[in-house]
């Protein structure tokens, strides 16, 4: 509106997620004329920089979607005209009240809504929060903070940091993000299953047979060691990115499409979920390859991490909702770094056709049934695998696939999971982001099981780099009767 402005302030500006994603992202959405008409951004770290100086870094790590597009270096220079820099400790009440100072003479008298995105490591994220919220928050329009995972390491660290939260800011004013609510496959799994009569009723245990949520990326944990070795895949993927995935795929039909209603139904599926049982886990770690004359590193050779350690870079999990719904349908997910291949897929397995008249014709049963393949990412897609007649005088079948690619179906490009989390944000709307609740119940699934995984420090299987994973992932699978379906 004519007189109000947004000042977002990106704490932690000099790091990796500001640079490669909160900078590339606030800049396409700039390009694409969804920021209000009077912002400011500022960069807020420890290192001393000029103005200048953060601009060119903005502008040399500019790695958006929009980078190739032709009057992309105009709309820049605008921009970057809109970022400032100030420099300042974390803890430091006085130099977030200088912060605010400047914020103050960018508003120039209008009424001043402020964004703080968090983008610094969890032992100096209360700290920032107090003094930010004390010395800078807007005194006369709206204040809120998007927080980064990890949110805390187990049930006690995060009911700790909710708490601590809370002294300074309430629920609303806390956006908690998780970047895959923001993928567009991800956002897109309520309109697939909610306005599509042949998917809604089909959704449930009576018609599906499982349900698996994979992730895999083909590079180790390069660089980032140090931050992974604390945390390892369970908590850096599985908590987090693929069990959101699953309350949204599981949960009731929401009484509308607002935030607080849609978190609720997300809630009560992580509430109905059974901890995680031992059994029902398989770990892995890489290990050094080599292949086609070049040697692939092990977890264990990164500098940050300790020789010996145990932190799973793999993990396979069947999970379990316990409500009339799902009852008995297995949830299996599978996370891992250094594989194969790099890719997020949810895959549904359907059940038999009963009877099926066509049982002889096609190849064994296991195979011939239905499956729907969400595909987040990369090649952005959704088919449907279904037995189909081969043509011709003979009676055989095979499976065929209807498939929606998203890039020859839709010329548009899709933005990146981050613009769309800061324009929700800078909005208000708070349906992708994370509620103390849902956090709350995320973590008491994973907290035994990974209490229990370093009290009796359980060996990660190893495999090679590039491989596609430990083998007990398919013992996993194989004992709720499922064959991966990335696999097959
Ligand atoms: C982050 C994890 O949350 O997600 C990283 O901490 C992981 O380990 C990343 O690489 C994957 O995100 P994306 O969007 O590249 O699939």
């Amino acid at each position: 509106r004519e007189n109000s402005t947004v000042s977002i302030t990106v704490v932690g500006a000099s790091g990796d997620l500001a640079k490669k994603k909160i900078f590339p992202a606030l800049f396409a959405l700039y390009y694409e004329d969804c920021l209000p008409e009077h912002f400011t951004i500022f960069g807020y770290a420890r290192s001393k920089m000029t103005d200048a100086e953060l601009r060119s870094m903005v502008s040399r790590t500019l790695t958006c979607r929009i980078d190739k597009r032709e009057n992309c270096s105009e709309k820049m220079e605008q921009f970057l005209g809109r970022c400032f820099y100030h420099s300042g400790q974390y803890d430091s009440e006085e130099n977030f009240a200088e912060l605010d100072k400047k914020l103050k003479e960018h508003e120039s008298g209008r009424l001043s809504n402020r964004l703080f995105y968090l983008s610094i490591p969890p032992n100096i994220f209360m700290d920032a929060v107090k003094c930010a919220s004390k010395s800078a928050s807007s005194s006369n329009g709206w204040t809120r903070v998007i927080v980064e995972k990890p949110f805390g390491q187990d049930s006690e660290s995060s009911a700790a940091l909710t708490q601590g939260l809370k002294q300074y800011l309430v629920e609303d004013q806390i956006f908690r993000i998780d970047h895959y609510l923001g993928k567009e496959l991800v956002e897109n799994l309520s309109v697939l299953r909610f306005s599509n009569l042949v998917f809604e009723p089909l959704w449930s245990r009576q018609y599906i047979r499982n349900v698996q949520l994979i992730f895999s990326e083909d590079f180790g944990t390069e660089g980032r060691g140090g931050y992974f070795d604390n945390y390892g895949i369970i908590r850096d993927i599985m908590q987090n990115h693929l069990l959101q995935i699953l309350a949204l795929f599981a949960m009731e039909t929401p009484v509308s499409l607002d935030a607080e209603d849609i978190r609720n139904e997300k809630v009560k599926v992580l509430r109905s979920m059974k901890p995680l049982q031992l059994e029902d886990i398989v770990i892995g770690q890489y290990k050094s390859h080599t292949k086609g004359g070049i040697t692939y590193p092990a977890y264990t050779d990164d500098m940050t991490v300790p020789r010996d350690s145990r932190t799973p870079t793999f993990a396979a999990a069947a999970l379990f909702v316990d409500n009339a719904r799902w009852d008995g349908v297995p949830f299996l997910m599978k996370a891992g770094k250094a594989l194969h291949t790099r890719r997020t897929e949810i895959r549904v397995q359907f059940r038999h056709v009963p009877g099926n008249l066509y049982r002889s014709f096609g190849t064994d049963l296991d195979r011939a049934t239905n499956e729907l393949v969400i595909r987040v990412q990369p090649d952005e897609a959704i088919y449907l695998k279904i037995n189909n007649k081969i043509p011709g005088l003979g009676m055989r079948l095979d499976r065929s696939h209807l498939n929606l690619l998203y890039a020859t179906r839709y010329s548009k490009e899709i933005p990146d999971a981050y613009e769309r989390l800061l324009l929700d944000a800078i909005e208000g709307e708070r349906r992708l982001f994370i509620r103390s609740d849902e956090l709350e119940a995320a973590w008491a699934l994973f907290t035994p099981l990974l209490k229990e995984l370093e009290e009796k420090s359980i060996s990660p299987e190893l495999y090679p780099y590039g491989s596609r994973g430990p083998v007990g992932a398919h013992y996993l699978a194989a004992k709720y009767k499922v064959q991966w379906g990335d696999l097959s």
